[in-house]
């Protein structure tokens, strides 16, 4: 049995492993994308598909992530050289790590002017300028916003800046001491909304849409929404999970750990829709409204509640940490692999990179304002980057993490690191990461491209 050591350190406990992992994963992707998705594919309907699609092709991905990252104990670009030349395979399957790094970068950019909008909003809701608006007069907030680009640069750049902050103290007095303050109070803040939806009146209605099953409201488009999105909600196909992965204690069971970040990311999700849709009925507004959903419709039912602007402030507070946690672990990757190539120490590395994403925010953010006449395959810069990552980045990486875990890892490695006790779980494993999760990532990732194509 082998385990090298992992030079940027381990995490403290495999409690510790899992808190910073569902920090990635609980992310904009849960508060702000999972409700708007649902709420114009007709919610219930979706979300099966979605729960579906988590335990069939999420779950497992994840667990060959993990085991990847443990064995490799590096980033994972070295990680996927060291096990595959374990493996007596080629070390050119590191490529697989160098798609998932540029991944990163590319989604941090648009991401990151997400989350500045979301910073924006705390201050907003701090200063109660919602109070009372009406949805036009929320959605010219909103706009005025995407139309300035200094405001939005200034907060771009203070996002990337708490970013950086983090990754730079490394894994134990960075991403581990954050995860310990932030996954708790993201937690707290959670709770509260919930309570706070739950006594706005309309909390039976929003149940209803999320959880009645409506076969009829479910098109082959919306599955594929629903596959596309498991994938980025569990930050699976670039090598975050796999970087996490690097720094887990060896005797922790990877099965179980994975389980709970997956039913954890779920749980936030549907918290997040249930404490979104009863303000939204409460408030007689439109659940399919789209990506405006948190930053129109939403504003303007907490301008119109009693608490409003409190519980406002708290609810974008939350949003920002999710994004928070979820972005460290972008970079992670990129962060790790150049500490280990260049010799160099995290404080150089950090602002070398922070300064390559912020500039590529800037081209994300233009989108909106000067450089809104940019045009790719059709898209601006900021579709262009969600398009490219979302769907087809992520499928292809998590396809070829399947098949490499699946069927480039031998089975005397990939048995030591799952140590499943259970009789016939790692056959089932087995049989969904060769067979079940490559074929339906594959459907995803042609579909998607024949959606948008023809
Ligand atoms: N999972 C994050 C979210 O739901 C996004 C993310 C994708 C983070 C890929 C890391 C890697 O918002
Ligand atoms: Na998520």
């Amino acid at each position: 049995m082998k385990d090298r050591q992992n030079i940027h350190g381990s995490w403290a406990s495999r409690w510790v492993f899992i808190m910073a992992a569902t920090g990635s994963a609980v992310g904009l992707g849960n508060i702000w994308k999972f409700p708007y998705i649902a709420g114009q594919n007709g919610g219930g309907a979706f979300v099966l598909v979605y729960l579906v699609c988590i335990l069939a092709v999420g779950v497992p991905i994840m667990m060959a992530e993990v085991l990847v990252g443990r064995r490799g104990r590096q980033s994972p670009i070295n990680s996927m050289r060291e096990v595959a030349i374990e493996a007596d395979h080629s070390p050119k399957w590191a490529l697989v790590g160098w798609i998932g790094a540029l991944a990163g970068f590319l989604i941090f950019s648009f991401y990151s002017v997400v989350a500045g909008w979301v910073l924006a909003y705390v201050a907003a809701m701090a200063n109660g300028e919602f109070l009372e608006v009406g949805s036009e007069q929320a959605g010219k907030v909103f706009n005025d916003l995407l139309a300035d680009p200094q405001a939005l640069l200034i907060w771009h750049t203070v996002f990337v800046v708490l970013v950086m902050w983090i990754l730079l103290g490394g894994v134990n007095k960075g991403l581990e001491r954050a995860t310990k303050i932030m996954m708790p109070a993201l937690f707290v803040l959670l709770l509260l909304l919930l309570g706070y939806s739950m006594s706005s009146g309309a909390f039976g209605q929003g149940l209803d849409f999320l959880f009645h099953f409506d076969p009829s409201a479910l098109s082959w488009h919306a599955v594929l929404v629903a596959l596309g999105h498991s994938f980025f909600t569990l930050s699976l196909g670039m090598g975050s999970i796999m970087a996490y992965g690097s720094y887990m204690p060896k005797n922790a069971s990877i099965g179980g750990t994975v389980l709970t970040i997956a039913a954890l990311d779920t749980v936030v999700a549907l918290v997040a829709g249930m404490a979104i849709f009863p303000i939204v009925f409460a408030n007689s507004l439109d659940p399919g409204a789209g990506p405006g959903l948190m930053f129109i419709t939403l504003p303007v039912a907490f301008g119109h509640m009693p608490g409003g602007q409190v519980f406002g402030f708290l609810f974008f507070v939350l949003v920002a940490l999710a994004a928070w946690t979820s972005a460290i672990s972008l970079m992670e990757p990129g962060v790790a692999w150049m500490v280990e190539r260049l010799g160099l120490k995290r404080g150089p590395v950090c602002i070398m990179l922070g300064f390559v994403v912020w500039l590529m925010g800037i081209a994300a953010l233009s989108s909106f304002n000067f450089g809104s006449g940019v045009s790719i395959f059709g898209m601006n810069i900021f579709d262009f980057l969600d398009f490219i990552t979302a769907n087809i980045f992520l499928p292809l990486g998590g396809l070829f993490i399947a098949l490499f875990a699946g069927w480039v890892v031998t089975q005397r490695i990939t048995r030591d690191e799952l140590a499943m006790t259970t009789p016939g779980v790692y056959v089932a494993w087995s049989v969904m990461i060769r067979y079940i999760a490559p074929i339906a990532v594959a459907v995803i990732f042609i579909f998607n491209l024949i959606d948008k194509l023809g």
